[in-house]
């Protein structure tokens, strides 16, 4: 799964690197897992340009890995225990990563842990970091493929983010070339209504969730819906693909609306069941398509494990979606306030 070089490496270096990775948002949800964190289905995303998390790695060699987690400005324990577990695991396979101590300092352009894929962009960025350590030690050029590897390992949705504009990530006859391990940009394919995207991210909570996507995939092992989620998701990835393609904004926000409330209902529908939707996002839902249907605006949603919905639209429609959010929806957001206007982005860097 990595470089035979890295694992041969036995000596620290002192490091730093600044990274910048994007979050991304799931039009094709991975919700379950196999085997050391491979998705279940294949899943496609949408890269965001504004949705951000920027890292700073330094590395000094020491005797014993350890690692010091600054967020916003603060230590953050709770992430601090995460991010070296995820290290610790990491060193098992590439034993130089253990030879350091590391001192992180994060910052989000986004409220965390909100439905808003922070655990995305922040591994997406630390792993870069790492496969950047990488490159100095091996005196070689920055190996992108055993980046998302790393990223994989600490969020799967993460390996999506170290890419711009679409992104499959799953093994899916559909495009050749495609993996469990990694994600493979698609954009090239796309019909250009789909370039330049825009999602309108209404923060209805910020609030830190209940319950982690951690737990979440996990209830899919055991989930009664199971195997019937995993090929409807096939299904519904061939028709999504299909109408991106062609440029059938209908058929593709159908789809991209399904698979949101699917991902809520394998939650509702698990053991114990999981309700992560608030008032308001229904009826932020009930407005968007009441609006849709008397305007014949492309405008769609999805959602995320958590509260908050995004809204999904060609970037032609821009003017018309801007206008229907600030007169209509933006007081069902968080303190009346809180919309993010986001677009297809660029990948990590
Ligand atoms: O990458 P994880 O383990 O946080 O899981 C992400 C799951 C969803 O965000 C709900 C769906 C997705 O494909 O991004």
């Amino acid at each position: 799964m990595f470089p035979s070089e890295w694992l041969k490496l036995r000596a620290g270096v002192d490091f730093h690197a600044t990274v910048v990775a994007p979050a991304n948002i799931a039009w094709v949800k991975y919700w379950g897992k196999k085997g050391p964190q491979l998705p279940a289905n294949p899943s496609l995303s949408m890269t965001l340009q504004e949705s951000r998390t920027l890292t700073e790695i330094e590395a000094t060699p020491a005797s014993k890995l350890s690692v010091e987690l600054w967020f916003e400005g603060a230590r953050l324990e709770a992430f601090e225990e995460k991010t070296l577990k995820y290290f610790q695991a990491l060193a098992q396979e590439i034993p130089v990563l253990g030879l350091h101590r590391y001192k992180i300092t994060s910052q989000n352009t986004f409220p965390h842990s909100s439905g808003i894929a922070s655990s995305a962009s922040s591994y997406a960025a630390l792993a870069l970091g790492l496969a950047k350590l990488m490159a100095k030690l091996t005196h070689s050029a920055i190996d992108f493929t055993a980046a998302a590897n790393l990223a994989r390992l600490g969020s799967g949705s993460a390996t999506r983010s170290l890419h711009g504009g679409y992104v499959l990530w799953g093994e899916s006859t559909l495009v050749p070339g495609s993996s469990d391990l990694y994600g493979v940009e698609v954009t090239k394919h796309v019909h250009p209504s789909f370039l330049n995207a825009r999602d309108c991210i209404l923060v209805v909570s910020s609030k830190v969730k209940e319950v982690s996507s951690r737990l979440g995939h996990q209830q899919m092992n055991a989930h009664p819906f199971a195997q019937a989620r995993f090929s409807s998701a096939q299904m519904n990835l061939a028709e999504l693909w299909g109408a991106m393609k062609s440029g059938d904004w209908d058929k593709a926000g159908g789809i991209i609306e399904l698979e949101a409330l699917t991902l809520h209902a394998l939650m509702l529908a698990a053991r114990p069941g999981v309700i992560l939707l608030e008032p308001n996002t229904l009826e932020i839902i009930r407005l968007v398509r009441l609006f849709r249907k008397a305007s014949g605006v492309p405008l769609f949603f999805t959602i995320d494990a958590g509260p908050n919905i995004h809204l999904i639209y060609p970037e032609s429609a821009h003017a018309k979606v801007e206008s229907f959010v600030r007169h209509e929806l933006i007081g069902f957001t968080e303190n009346g306030s809180s919309v993010i206007w986001d677009q297809m982005g660029s990948g990590a860097q």
